[in-house]
């Protein structure tokens, strides 16, 4: 192992994630373990310098943690009780604990753990071309090479160009031993004519999980199934009275009869460790800093019932406005951007006649954390670039509309 670790007991205090952060800005890796971990378990972990106990500042601790002996640990803190000088006095001094936290260190040190959680097993991993499954795969690639089998899904509702970037870089690339299924007709087929926003995610998760076990189950020899489940995944589920960190997961779907043991090599990582991760195994930018995108996909931007025609037209209007942002340097500037199309026309004018078409809705928002979220002013002569161009270049569509509501009330997604 090559860096320090310092581990954080979960007394029931909210401030975990956040100490964790505070003590890895300092260069000191840190985990949160359950409170009742046993002294063995922790005793066993490789490098162990120091053991915080972070309470809620309420409950007194009353637990049976015994410090492994010759650790440095402070009392029970309250996760608010660190100052940024009592923090690296407690690194440095009492714990001797070296600045080795980087992304180098980390790559080095789960490559080796992968290694020896693996074996010679092999591993599947669904991978669809979002940052979090696209590190995995290059991680584990990194670490088996082709012990590892990564199987994408193209469900039809990816945006232009992703499923080809998907090939490119982790078959072309990287080498990857890559399933691909071309599931679009699947699923267009199960979505025809539905057009309840609840119904069509419900069809394409479920349809999502069977195509993905259908091709899982004949890979007979996997053992094992690697999951992006990064840090805040492990929060939400509470690591506090010994809760299993694992609890949240849900397997569900895969066929009964095959027992995966899961491989998480990001599941300590926050979603800026994540990226700088990728970044570090050589993925390009596009991946590594793309806009988050839902799920079910171009299937909520078609809004109503989906069609072909109208989904050729999203991912055109959308793959325009991308490129067009692109330009103008907002990338990564604006958390999310996209268009849509709602499931009426509208008359137009084309070639001086009259026209039967589409609108196409844009929206750009910022948000920290997306419960709430504000609009990007746009320039005019930006809207009005991408505006002539979706219009001329899109067919079926003869106007753009700039959606110019914060949530609340308008939601980010329209359905
Ligand atoms: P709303 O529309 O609820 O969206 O304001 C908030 C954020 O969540 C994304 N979103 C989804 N992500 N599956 C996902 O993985 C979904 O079904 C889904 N619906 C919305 C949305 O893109 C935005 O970032």
């Amino acid at each position: 192992m090559k860096q320090d670790l310092i581990a954080i007991l979960d007394l029931g205090s909210d401030k975990n994630a956040a100490l964790a952060r505070q003590i890895r800005a300092e260069g000191v890796y840190s985990e949160v373990y359950p409170g009742n971990i046993s002294p063995d378990e922790l005793n066993a972990k490789p490098n162990l310098k120091g053991v915080i106990f972070c309470t809620d500042g309420k409950s007194q601790y009353t637990g049976t943690v015994s410090v492994p002996t010759l650790m440095a640990a402070p009392d029970a803190f309250d996760g608010d009780n660190f100052t940024p000088d009592t923090l690296r006095s407690f690194l440095f001094t009492d714990c001797q604990c070296e600045k080795n936290w980087n992304m180098e260190n980390f790559i080095a040190d789960q490559v080796e753990l992968l290694r020896e959680q693996i074996g010679d097993g092999h591993v599947i991993l669904a991978l669809s071309g979002g940052v979090d499954s696209s590190v995995v795969a290059a991680l584990l690639i990194r670490a088996i090479g082709k012990q590892l089998t990564c199987i994408h899904v193209n469900h039809g509702l990816l945006r232009k160009g992703e499923p080809e970037q998907v090939c490119q870089v982790f078959r072309d690339e990287l080498d990857a031993d890559l399933v691909y299924i071309d599931a679009e007709e699947r699923f267009l087929s199960k979505l025809s004519g539905v057009s309840d926003p609840e119904q069509k995610r419900k069809i394409i998760g479920e349809e999502f999980i069977r195509v993905f076990d259908d091709e899982a189950a004949k890979l007979t020899d996997a053992k094992f199934l690697a999951q992006g489940t990064i840090y805040p995944d492990i929060v939400e589920s509470g690591t506090h009275s010994g809760k299993s960190v694992k609890a949240h997961h849900n397997v569900g779907g895969l066929p009964e009869d095959v027992q995966f043991e899961l491989v998480e090599p990001l599941k300590y990582l926050f979603k800026d460790e994540v990226r700088a991760c990728g970044k570090a195994l050589g993925l390009p930018d596009s991946m590594v800093y793309r806009q988050p995108f839902p799920g079910p996909g171009l299937g909520v931007r078609c809004v109503g019932a989906i069609t072909k025609d109208r989904l050729e037209a999203v991912r055109e209007s959308d793959a325009i406005l991308r490129e067009e942002f692109d330009k103008a340097g907002l990338c990564g500037k604006v958390w999310q951007y996209f268009t849509l199309i709602p499931d009426f026309k509208t008359v137009g004018v084309r070639d001086n006649n009259r026209c039967d078409e589409w609108p196409v809705v844009i929206r750009a928002v910022n948000t920290v954390d997306a419960m709430t979220a504000t609009i990007e002013p746009l320039d005019w002569e930006l809207l009005g670039r991408i505006t002539d161009r979706i219009v001329h270049e899109v067919p079926g569509v003869n106007r753009v509309l700039y959606d110019i509501t914060p949530k609340p009330t308008g939601t980010i997604e329209w359905e």
